[in-house]
């Protein structure tokens, strides 16, 4: 499903949707050059997920966690950002198969390493810029 977003809440928005077709254990890979809108749709996916901590980046410290509830259910929310993240040796020291195996859901920013290391494709959601300034490109492949 490919999608036109024209603004951050635009995107936001998409997130919220797409919140509704997880299932605990789902590990997502967000791909996409800088500033396309994976945080963003992170920030939706949280609303959906009534997380109500504050959504950011977690570019310094690679792994957010997060709570919100599913189903009236309580659900952690682990938001990985690996963009500085240079070897599966790291991603290991991490504990990553740990989140992964986790009943949780798992957002992952730049998931190429996470790929190698787990050898398994993600659920992917791919951002890239459209044509004007706010315009950005959605594609959710479930
Ligand atoms: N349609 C849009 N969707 C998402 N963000 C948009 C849109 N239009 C403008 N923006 C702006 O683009 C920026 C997107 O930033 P965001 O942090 O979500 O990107 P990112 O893909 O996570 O980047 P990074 O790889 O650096 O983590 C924000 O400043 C946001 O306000
Ligand atoms: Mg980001």
């Amino acid at each position: 499903m490919k999608l036109v977003s024209r603004s951050a809440e635009d995107t936001m928005m998409q997130g919220e949707l797409f919140s509704r077709d997880l299932q605990p254990g789902d590990v997502i890979g967000l791909d996409g050059d800088l500033g396309t809108g994976k945080t963003q749709f992170v920030k939706g996916v949280c609303r959906g997920l009534e997380v109500t901590e504050v959504v950011n980046s977690p570019t310094f410290i690679i792994v957010n966690e997060y709570s919100g509830h599913y189903r009236h259910k309580d659900i952690k929310i682990y938001h990985f950002d690996l963009y500085r993240m240079v070897t599966p040796a790291e991603l290991g020291t991490l504990g990553f198969e740990e989140y992964i195996a986790d009943n949780s859901i798992c957002l992952i920013e730049w998931p190429e390493l996470a790929e190698k290391y787990l050898g398994k494709t993600l659920k992917k959601v791919r951002f890239s810029y459209g044509n004007g300034e706010n315009e950005r490109i959605i594609e959710i492949n479930h």
